[in-house]
Formats: structure tokens, C-alpha cells, sequence
């Protein structure tokens, strides 16, 4: 089963269109990494004032093996720190595994 990798990362509301304007550049590595599944960047509307970076991976050794490589520090190169609070807290990861995944019905049919 696939695991499932996010990111919650608090953002300063003063910092949060920067924040915003650099996953808009973002490197673009992720995809061709292997075991690499889905990425989704989450802008809070209601309830929290986190932002989530969700990743899916077919397994922890994959995601492991992004988070060591180069691919992922260029990726955070000069971004990721200073983004953030400066609260030591401000990022947090949280693992899941996936137990059950369902799309709309007439996407499936369009796979078969
Ligand atoms: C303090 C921790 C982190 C902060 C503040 C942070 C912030 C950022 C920022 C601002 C970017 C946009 C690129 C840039 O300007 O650097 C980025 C890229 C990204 N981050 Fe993080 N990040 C952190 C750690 C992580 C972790 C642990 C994950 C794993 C779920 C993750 C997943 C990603 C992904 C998938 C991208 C896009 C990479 C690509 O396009 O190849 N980040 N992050």
C-alpha cells in the first residue's frame, strides 16, 4: 500500500504570497522520481492556517531515498527556511499509509 507524506507548514500571512509564488517555480524534480505517486500543495481556507504539501510514495524507501537526494535539496535551496516561520515549529511531517482510494466512477471507466 502506498504511503503518504505530508508536509504542514505554517506561514506567516505576511510571507504566504511568496510562499505561494515559489511552489509556482518549483523545481519539478519530484515527478520524475521513483516511487513518486501524487503531489498536492494545500492552501488553507477554513479551520487552520496551515498549508499541507502532500506527497503519496509506493513505499517509505522511496520517499526516503527523494528526501536524501539532491533533487530534494535543490528543491528547498534557499526556500524552504526562510519560508516558514521562524518558529522552530512551523513544519511538521506527517506519515500515513493508504488504506482505501476511490475517484469518480467515470474516471475508472476511462483507465480500463
Ligand atoms: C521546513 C521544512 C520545509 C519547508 C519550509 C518547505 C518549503 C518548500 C518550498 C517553499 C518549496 C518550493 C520550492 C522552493 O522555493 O524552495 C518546496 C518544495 C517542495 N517541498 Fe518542501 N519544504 C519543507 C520540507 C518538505 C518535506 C519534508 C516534504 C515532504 C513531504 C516536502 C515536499 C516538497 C515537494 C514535493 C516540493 C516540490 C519539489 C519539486 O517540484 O520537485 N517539503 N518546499
Amino acid at each position: 500500500m502506498s504511503v503518504v507524506k505530508i508536509n504542514a507548514i505554517t506561514v506567516p500571512k505576511d510571507k504566504q504570497e511568496r510562499f505561494e509564488e515559489r511552489f509556482r517555480g518549483r523545481a519539478g524534480a519530484v515527478e520524475s522520481t521513483p516511487g513518486f505517486e501524487w503531489f498536492e500543495l494545500l492552501r488553507p481556507l477554513e479551520g487552520t492556517d496551515q498549508y499541507l504539501v502532500y506527497t503519496r510514495w509506493s513505499s517509505q524507501e522511496a520517499y526516503e531515498a527523494w528526501q536524501s537526494s539532491q533533487d530534494f535539496d535543490r528543491a528547498h535551496d534557499g526556500g524552504g527556511d526562510t519560508l516558514a516561520s521562524a518558529a522552530p515549529h512551523s513544519a511538521h511531517v506527517w506519515t500515513y499509509e493508504v488504506l482505501e482510494y476511490a475517484g469518480p466512477k467515470a474516471n475508472q471507466e476511462k483507465q480500463v
